[in-house]
């Protein structure tokens, strides 16, 4: 029997308990949020949808103490308001920060000692914190990243291509954000690569800008219309755990600590990596273009300024 804690009980939260719930991924799911009443809410409404259900669930509200017997922790504590009218995810950053710092010590001292998969914007500096402040062992604490934001650029290819996603290998690196880019050199659709099939085939010869302007943006079209996105993140949020929960030793592009690879050491950043039982496994290396690579550091530099945005948070938060 599996449990999974959600901290945070807001759109995506809740979003990602009840699509764990519905797809019987998780056996006990325990929502936690700041606010009580929130998290009794949305247990009691997925509480209700059960007898309906495929799968035998369990659903709590409790709090920090609750999640040490927790196989994963979802990290969605959030406040997306803040994003209105701004469209930039960094705005969340001073929030998302000061949460992550004033629970992480909870969560350790509830003996957690599990998987964290981190949600909350900026996924790749929230991600970073949240490993750094746990101590929990490398790999562990890992980012959703930019599973969502390539699932939006396969989409996007599969529209302009024709064919299924499930051909097509392709990844967006960097930033869960607006440094963030397709890693054109390495997408491969059943074995070709992208330059061989535009030789050959009239609609592999697409914008290859607009496609990956089309993948950044999709959040925010999402946003302005329910200043929220849900389905998407909830879904990568609900296939991570799976992969964690069964072992499953898939390659996902997350969120992952990087320790020289790529050339970069003590980030948190969008890369394709082995996700099993220990979370990231391994980092997986792509050959990339040298356009590629260079565009690659350039995300890098872009979250390390975040970074440096969010250990001042830190230190301000503390005074
Ligand atoms: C999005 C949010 C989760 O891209 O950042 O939908």
């Amino acid at each position: 029997m599996n449990s999974i804690g959600i901290i945070g009980s807001g759109h995506v939260g809740a979003h990602t308990a009840y699509s764990l719930a519905i797809q019987g991924i998780a056996d006990n799911i325990i929502l936690v949020d700041i606010n009580k009443k929130k998290a009794d809410s949305e247990r009691q409404d997925i509480f209700d949808s059960l007898m309906f259900l495929p799968h035998k669930v369990s659903i709590q509200s409790g709090d920090y103490s609750d999640l040490g017997r927790c196989d994963i922790i979802i990290n969605a504590a959030g406040k997306v308001d803040i994003l209105i009218n701004n469209n930039d995810r960094l705005q969340e950053m001073r929030y998302t920060i000061s949460a992550v710092n004033s629970f992480v010590d909870k969560v350790m001292a509830s003996g957690f000692n599990g998987i964290v998969i981190s949600i909350s914007n900026p996924c790749d500096v929230v991600a970073r914190q949240f490993a750094k402040l746990s101590g929990l062992p490398r790999g562990h604490v890992f980012g959703t990243g930019t599973a969502l934001d390539t699932s939006r650029l396969r989409s996007a290819l599969s529209r302009v291509t024709g064919i299924h996603t499930e051909s097509i290998c392709a990844y967006v690196l960097g930033e869960h954000g607006a440094s963030q880019m397709a890693a054109w050199s390495a997408v491969s659709i059943g074995g070709k690569s992208l330059d061989d099939w535009a030789k050959t085939h009239e609609r592999f010869r697409f914008d290859r800008d607009a496609i990956q302007s089309e993948a950044r943006e999709a959040g925010w079209v999402t946003f302005a219309g329910k200043n929220c996105t849900e389905y998407g993140i909830c879904s990568s949020a609900a296939r991570l755990a799976q992969i964690v929960l069964h072992d499953e030793k898939i390659i996902m592009p997350v969120s992952a600590e990087l320790c020289g690879e790529y050339g970069q050491d003590d980030i948190f950043i969008g890369v394709p990596a082995v996700i099993g039982a220990d979370g990231v496994e391994e980092v997986v290396e792509l050959s990339l273009s040298q356009e590629d690579l260079s565009r690659f550091r350039q995300c890098c530099d872009d979250v390390r300024q975040n970074i440096r945005h969010a250990e001042i948070y830190s230190k301000e938060i503390h005074q």
